[in-house]
């Protein structure tokens, strides 16, 4: 698919820009998102996504309750880094006060965005009304996003689903509600909190948000893109002005970069060799170390190892020692023998 067809069919919905604006913030025509993810998006993943050409990333959400009572988990999840900018951080919580606190300790921390979680589908979290559970508040949910803009400075952003579940879908009406208190960007994964992630992402209410004429603030796109192809064809299809990927980006930063030489060459680019692959874990695993300490940052690379090095035959034997050394040297040197012992050798 060539570049200029894009351009014309993402045009037709009248969307077409050359920059993408939150607030004062210009992001680079459909910028591609990093979703917030919690235990995923931290600092070395998020420096690794920036490298492969995220546009704009989110911290995984942090508790607002655990924000204003100092806990140590919630406030080591500020550290932003100016490399990693424009950077978002993400509050949840059900508490207007404590929200309004959290974003006034968020304000401090400097990042460029606020975003608000209305999303999260878990339990703990839902049914004690924060994330998507204020979904089925919807007054609550628009009282609380004006009392945030107007406690902060920051441009405040949300990310939420389509609604509570298939019976109050609300999410164009919403969305406009939210811009109307003052939110400067939305981001909506394409499915009901009742969905959790089940089945597919139904954009067709994302394009409604988009198309609503009313709508002048950035919408992007969340739910299931994991190739160039799909990038470019929701686009097409929806006129988001941008995509916010989650899942496809753990264990393969490269997704930004592989989304975007599609954008502009209708070509694929080359995927990461496994020597690439290996030397984009080590790095994320010397990052964590660094930023977590040794023990924790070892611990917490294990889940990713399996996507760095997913359909690679033969792996199991090397998998097992990635997750049970508990040596940081150790593993780099497993890493680099990885490396050499695949080489070029590429993952279709
Ligand atoms: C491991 C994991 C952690 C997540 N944590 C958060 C979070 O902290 N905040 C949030 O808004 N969404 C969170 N999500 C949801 C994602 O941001 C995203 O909406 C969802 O995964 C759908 O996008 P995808 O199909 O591109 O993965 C999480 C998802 C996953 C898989």
């Amino acid at each position: 698919m060539k570049r200029l067809e894009f351009v014309i069919l993402h045009s037709k919905y009248g969307t077409y820009s050359h920059v993408v604006k939150i607030a004062n913030i210009e992001l680079p025509d459909f910028p591609l998102l990093l979703a917030p993810m919690e235990d995923v998006s931290d600092p070395p993943f998020r420096a690794l996504c920036k490298e492969h050409g995220a546009d704009l990333m989110f911290t995984e959400f942090i508790s607002s309750e655990g924000l204003i009572r100092d806990a140590a988990k919630s406030v080591m999840k500020l550290d932003i880094y100016e490399a990693e900018r424009p950077v978002g951080i993400q509050i949840f919580g059900s508490e207007i006060d404590s929200m309004k606190q959290s974003a006034e300790i968020i304000e401090a921390s400097r990042p460029d965005i606020l975003d608000i979680n209305y999303g999260c589908p878990v339990k703990k979290v839902a049914c004690k009304g924060a994330g998507a559970g204020i979904l089925q508040d919807i007054p609550l949910m628009v009282k609380m996003t004006a009392e945030i803009v107007k406690s902060t400075n920051l441009p405040v952003t949300v990310k939420t689903r389509l609604g509570w579940d298939d019976n109050t879908r609300y999410i164009v009406d919403v969305a406009e509600r939210l811009q109307d208190v003052g939110i400067q960007a939305i981001s909506i994964h394409g499915r009901t909190r009742k969905q959790m992630y089940k089945g597919e992402a139904d954009w067709s209410l994302i394009g409604d948000v988009k198309n609503n004429p009313r709508m002048k603030i950035p919408v992007f796109g969340n739910g299931d893109i994991d190739s160039p192809e799909k990038a470019v064809e929701y686009g097409q299809r929806y006129g988001v002005d941008g995509v916010m990927i989650g899942r496809a980006s753990i264990g393969n930063p490269w997704v930004f970069r592989e989304i975007k030489h599609f954008m502009r060459t209708g070509q694929h680019l080359e995927k990461p060799t496994i020597a690439e692959r290996a030397a984009a874990a080590k790095q994320h695993l010397l990052m964590s170390v660094k930023w977590k300490g040794e023990r924790l940052g070892v611990v917490e690379m294990r889940r990713h190892y399996a996507n760095y090095f997913k359909g690679i035959p033969d792996f199991k034997a090397h998998r097992m020692d990635l997750v049970t050394f508990m040596d940081a040297p150790e593993i780099v040197a497993k890493l680099d023998a990885i490396a050499a012992e695949f080489g070029d050798y590429i993952v279709t």
